[in-house]
């Protein structure tokens, strides 16, 4: 039921925090200041490769496990869209973890790249929202988020508690390697424990949305920039904006900008920067320049420390808590959803159930 909101993709994106929670309750331990994972029968210390596969949002929440991953554990990484992992005759060796995220459990490329793995004796691993789909009795290791029956097509919840999940195995499989000394995984512990909260604090930020969505919506082209985890992101918010208002949009890491879609820029593209402060966010800004040079219109999305320092000649920007690192991208998640959102409310589309779009894709 929609309870008392217009949509069940608002609703959906308001019950994040909750479900959210839920879903890290299951992967945390809080007394042992610990991530933990469902039993599995193999060894994670013995995981030398991951290869993560998946579809659309989904395979963005891949894209941020290999930074984070990659960071942790120093384990590589690589991430492939389901339709061409299984036809580009991947390498398969021992050692390797393929990783497979679905709210669905029933993408046909998704679930025919994991029996391809699994014929070829490579372990598999799901991070599946339906436990009774097919990929969640299939995988060797089964990661459930807990976000509950997804009803609107375009995946919003599903999409944050895959993250939620991510983290917790990029953490356990840090711990494995060696590579996790005790005190940072409590300081993780406790970024994670704060997820919610900020989720919460972001979604306050909906009535500046609602102004940035008036002005998007009259736009025929948008482009979103991010760097490092945040990248993934800007690719997420072009998706849901596409799918939901069909104003065609773009993501891009920040740094690519300049080799070539800067060429799209002038005063109707709006520019919508995810650049929460940090080591990376001088960078970022100077990309943001560079293109408010050619009369973009940028709307920041960060948090006070970025804002005061990159927030004047922006034509609105967005103020997010200040979060640690690893956790920007589910908080960084809620403006990017709510502005999908509101630009294709006043854009008069069907959000729920976007023209050709199914929610569970089961044919290639
Ligand atoms: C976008 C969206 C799709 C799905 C994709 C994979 O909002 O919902 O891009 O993420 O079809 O679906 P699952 O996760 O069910 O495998």
């Amino acid at each position: 039921e929609k309870g008392n909101y217009r949509h069940f993709m608002l609703k959906e994106i308001h019950e994040q925090p909750i479900v959210v929670a839920q879903t890290l309750k299951s992967y945390l331990r809080p007394l042992e200041e610990q991530v933990a994972l469902p039993d599995m029968e193999f060894d994670l210390s013995g995981v030398t490769r991951v290869s993560i596969v998946a579809c659309g949002t989904s395979s963005y929440v891949g894209m941020v496990g290999k930074y984070w991953i990659e960071q942790f554990a120093r384990v590589p990484v690589e991430v492939d869209v389901a339709s061409e992992y299984r036809y580009r005759d991947p390498v398969l060796e021992e050692g390797q973890l393929a990783l497979f995220i679905s709210q669905s459990g029933e993408t046909a490329d998704t679930l025919a790249a994991m029996r391809h793995c699994k014929e070829a004796g490579i372990t598999t691993a799901g991070i599946i929202n339906v436990p009774t789909s097919t990929m969640a009795r299939e995988a060797d290791l089964l990661m459930p988020t807990h976000a509950g029956p997804e009803i609107g097509v375009a995946s919003t919840k599903a999409f944050t508690c895959q993250l939620a999940v991510m983290a917790a195995f990029a953490t356990n499989l840090a711990r494995a390697k060696g590579r996790l000394p005790a005190d940072e995984e409590r300081e993780i512990v406790r970024h994670l424990q704060e997820v919610p909260e900020c989720m919460n604090a972001a979604l306050e930020r909906e009535d500046v949305i609602e102004k940035v969505a008036a002005f998007v919506a009259k736009a025929r082209d948008v482009l979103y920039l991010g760097r490092g985890p945040d990248y993934p992101m800007a690719l997420e918010g072009a998706l849901k904006l596409k799918e939901i208002s069909y104003i065609h949009a773009e993501g891009y890491a920040s740094g690519e900008m300049k080799h070539g879609p800067i060429a799209l820029i002038d005063e109707t593209v709006p520019l919508i920067v995810l650049a929460p402060s940090g080591p990376l966010f001088e960078k970022t800004v100077s990309n943001m320049q560079e293109a408010q040079a050619r009369g973009a219109q940028v709307v920041l999305i960060s948090d006070d420390t970025g804002i005061d320092e990159a927030g004047n000649d922006v034509i609105e920007y967005v103020r997010m808590p200040k979060v640690h690192p690893l956790i920007a991208p589910l908080v960084y998640a809620i403006p990017v959803q709510l502005l999908a959102y509101h630009v294709a409310v006043a854009k008069g589309t069907d959000v729920d159930q976007p023209r050709n779009l199914a929610k569970s894709v089961t044919v290639e």
